[in-house]
Formats: structure tokens, C-alpha cells, sequence
């Protein structure tokens, strides 16, 4: 197990009727903007609960952002908080309107223009926010990342910033989430806990069952949401997986490889794909373009999560692939570029975006343009 440095200072609230609590959890002496996105809390009864919570605060809203959070929006809301001396920020919505909040709140605190923040990779200098998370994927609720589009450009790039200082989970919030939303959250979690776990094996007994546990609660829970997206406990499970998938949590001290995301970004910025859904197209082929790097760590995913039996390792990793592949088809999503109409221009144009800046993802830092290529092939 290598070093680390483990603190995650988020409050979580957790469970039916806690939207209510944001009255004396939002400090009441300070000048607060409330941001929204499109109005799905209008249609659900949040935006009720949080209106009647915060009645006898001081704050302004602001409405808007979008999935995929544009920073030409949050340049506007940035001006606003400027003019109306706001010194904290509550985000009303999915992971789009926190991470947009996130920029927001650093936006706040210079004159440095918010995609330069994105670009630097890190904010200096953050007003407090915090959330109450109506959908869940991306676990932005309980950690310090935001990812920030630029629509002229058709870029997406992460930045990490300061973590929300509580965030409010109900879980019957999900109720009102449309089908094609719970698909790519499902998704979304559960490559988020592949990104930390498949790597290679034996670094970390804690940190592998821990994952593993998390991966089974996803594949177990995914036809439940299906058969009865009411059923409170099987909501709250869903709720409560991903925050706990990207909470800094199950990534002590082992490698990490987030290759697929960076990939799924660029499907995303060219082509306005949902951020789960371009990770079902990824993932499978990640994993057959780097089977022999990853394989100590496919074979133990083949045996514990699937319990897939054949005589050759090669046939259980294989096997392995094709049930992940599934899963995710399972959830009516695509699996394959020629699915969602990207051809060969846009691997190109991902090859050689990755090539000219440089980069190589991975666990072992080796993917490249070139490597990315490949894998983009491999999901064709
Ligand atoms: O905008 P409104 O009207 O609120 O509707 C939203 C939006 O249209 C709707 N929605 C949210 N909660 C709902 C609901 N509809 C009905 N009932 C509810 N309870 O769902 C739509 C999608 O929302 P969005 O916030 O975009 O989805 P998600 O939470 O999946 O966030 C995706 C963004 O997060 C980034 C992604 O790249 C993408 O930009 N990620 C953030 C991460 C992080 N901060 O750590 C990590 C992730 O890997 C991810 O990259
Ligand atoms: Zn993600």
C-alpha cells in the first residue's frame, strides 16, 4: 500500500424529510445564492422544501446550469455574486449544477477568468458551498472535483477545489429521475469505482472488497430501480453507493487509473454525449486494449464479481469484459461508437488532442494519443 493522506470534511445528511435542515445548516449571517439548473426541482417539490428552509435566510438564485456545466453560464453567475457581495453557495440539483457551483465559488475569490481556474487545474482560493444532490452518479457531493465544459471551444477538463461543507441526501428526491438519468448514473458509479480498483491486484485487501462490495450493490440494485424506482430503501442504497464511489473512500493508497473518463469527456465535448453513457462505451474496451496490464486485477473481478468459471484465464477475463459490456447494455445504454453514430474523424481528433498536449493517463501513465486511439478502435 503506497502513503496517503486521508480527510474528507463533507457533512453528509442523510434520509427522508432532510431538506429541511438546510434552515440551520446554511449559516444565516451570510449573503447566500441558491443555483438551480433546469427546473426539475420545480417539477419534483425541491424547490418547495428548499424555499421554505431557507425563509428567513438573505438569498438570491440563480438558474440555469446545464448538464455539462457551461462556463460561459457560470461567468454570469460569477459577475452576479461579485455585484451582490456573496460569500456562500448552496447547489439545488444533479452533479452538473454542484460542479458548476464549484467554479463558481473559486470564480468568486479573483479577477483570474474561470476557465483559466479549469485549465490550472486547481482553485486557490474558494467561498464555502454546499449541496443538496438530487441525483446519483457522480459523487461530486462528497468530494473536491468539478468538470467544466467550454461549449466555444468543445472542451471538458477537470479541476479541484475545496469540498462542499455538507451536502443533503434524500433519497425520495430520485423518484422523479427519468430512466435514461438512472441508467447513466448506474453506469457512472460503477466505472467510477473500476477507475480506482482496476489496476493490478494485491495492493490493498481493504480497499479491493471494499470496491468489490460497492460494484456488487451496483449490479444488484440496477434491475430493483427498474422494477420499482419508489422503493425507498432501494433508492437510498443507490444514493448512498455513489457518494461512497468517489469520496476519496475506496482509493487509499492503491493506483488509480481514470483513463475511460478522460476519454469520455472528449466523446462528451464533441459530441454532447451524457457522461455515463459515454463511459459504457469506454470501459469494455479499456479493458481489452490494456488486458495484459490490468489482467492480475481482471482475473479477480472475473472471480469475485462475476464467479465466472472456464478453464483458461484468458476465457475468464474475456468473459468478464463481455458480462461488464452486458450490464451496461442491460441498462439500455449503447456499448459501441457505431451506436451512437462517432466514426473515425472523432477518434482521430481524441488521438491527436491527447498527442499535442502531451498527456498519458493510466495507472501506469501510459496512455497516450496513440493508446487512446486504440482503445477508441476497440470500441467501435
Ligand atoms: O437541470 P435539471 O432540470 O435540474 O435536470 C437535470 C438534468 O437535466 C436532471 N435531474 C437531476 N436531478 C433530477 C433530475 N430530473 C428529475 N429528477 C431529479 N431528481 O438530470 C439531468 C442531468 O443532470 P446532471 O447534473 O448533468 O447529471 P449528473 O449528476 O450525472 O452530472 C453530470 C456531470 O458531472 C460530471 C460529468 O462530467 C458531467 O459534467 N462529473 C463530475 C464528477 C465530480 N464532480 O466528481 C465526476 C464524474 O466522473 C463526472 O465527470
Ligand atoms: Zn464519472
Amino acid at each position: 500500500m503506497n502513503n496517503f493522506i486521508f480527510q474528507n470534511p463533507t457533512k453528509l445528511v442523510f434520509g427522508k424529510g432532510q431538506i429541511a435542515r438546510l434552515s440551520a445548516l446554511v449559516p444565516k449571517e451570510r449573503k447566500i445564492m441558491v443555483t438551480f439548473g433546469g427546473g426539475s426541482v420545480k417539477r419534483n417539490g425541491v424547490y418547495e422544501q428548499v424555499k421554505e428552509a431557507l425563509k428567513e435566510h438573505n438569498y438570491i438564485e440563480f438558474w440555469g446550469i446545464e448538464p455539462n456545466p457551461a462556463v460561459e453560464t457560470l461567468r454570469k453567475a460569477i459577475a452576479q455574486c461579485k455585484e451582490e457581495n456573496v460569500d456562500f453557495l448552496l447547489a439545488v440539483g444533479g452533479g452538473s449544477v454542484l460542479d458548476g457551483t464549484k467554479l463558481i465559488a473559486a470564480g468568486v475569490c479573483t479577477d483570474t477568468d474561470a476557465w483559466d481556474i479549469v485549465l490550472k487545474g486547481r482553485a486557490d482560493k474558494s467561498i464555502p458551498f454546499a449541496s443538496v444532490m438530487t441525483l446519483p452518479a457522480t459523487g461530486s457531493e462528497m468530494n473536491s472535483g468539478a468538470v467544466i465544459s467550454r461549449r466555444e471551444t468543445q472542451e471538458k477538463f477537470a479541476f479541484y477545489t475545496r469540498y462542499p461543507e455538507f451536502s443533503i441526501l434524500d433519497p425520495e428526491v430520485t423518484y422523479s429521475l427519468p430512466a435514461n438519468q438512472i441508467a447513466a448514473g448506474l453506469t457512472d458509479i460503477y466505472v467510477h469505482v473500476l477507475e480506482q480498483y482496476m489496476t493490478t491486484a494485491g495492493q490493498s485487501r481493504v480497499m479491493d472488497r471494499w470496491a468489490e462490495g460497492l460494484l456488487l450493490t451496483v449490479l444488484e440494485i440496477a434491475p430493483k430501480i427498474k422494477e420499482n424506482q419508489h422503493d425507498y430503501a432501494t433508492m437510498a442504497d443507490f444514493m448512498l453507493t455513489a457518494t461512497m464511489a468517489l469520496n476519496d473512500f475506496i482509493s487509499m493508497g492503491v493506483t488509480q487509473d481514470w483513463c475511460t473518463h478522460m476519454i469520455g469527456h472528449e466523446l462528451t465535448a464533441l459530441h454532447g454525449i451524457t457522461h455515463g453513457a459515454s463511459l459504457a462505451i469506454v470501459m469494455p474496451a479499456t479493458m481489452r486494449v490494456l488486458r495484459e496490464q490490468k489482467r492480475s486485477k481482471l482475473l479477480q473481478y472475473a472471480d469475485r464479481i462475476f464467479h465466472v468459471e472456464a478453464s483458461t484465464e484468458d476465457e475468464r477475463i474475456e468473459m468478464a469484459i463481455e458480462k461488464t459490456e452486458e450490464f451496461f447494455r442491460s441498462l439500455g445504454l449503447a456499448t459501441r461508437l457505431s451506436e451512437v453514430g462517432i466514426g473515425d474523424d472523432t477518434i482521430e481528433t481524441v488521438a491527436k488532442r491527447f498527442n499535442e498536449s502531451g498527456v498519458a493517463y493510466g495507472e501506469a501513465g501510459n496512455v497516450t494519443g496513440d493508446v487512446a486511439r486504440k482503445i477508441l478502435q476497440a470500441a467501435k
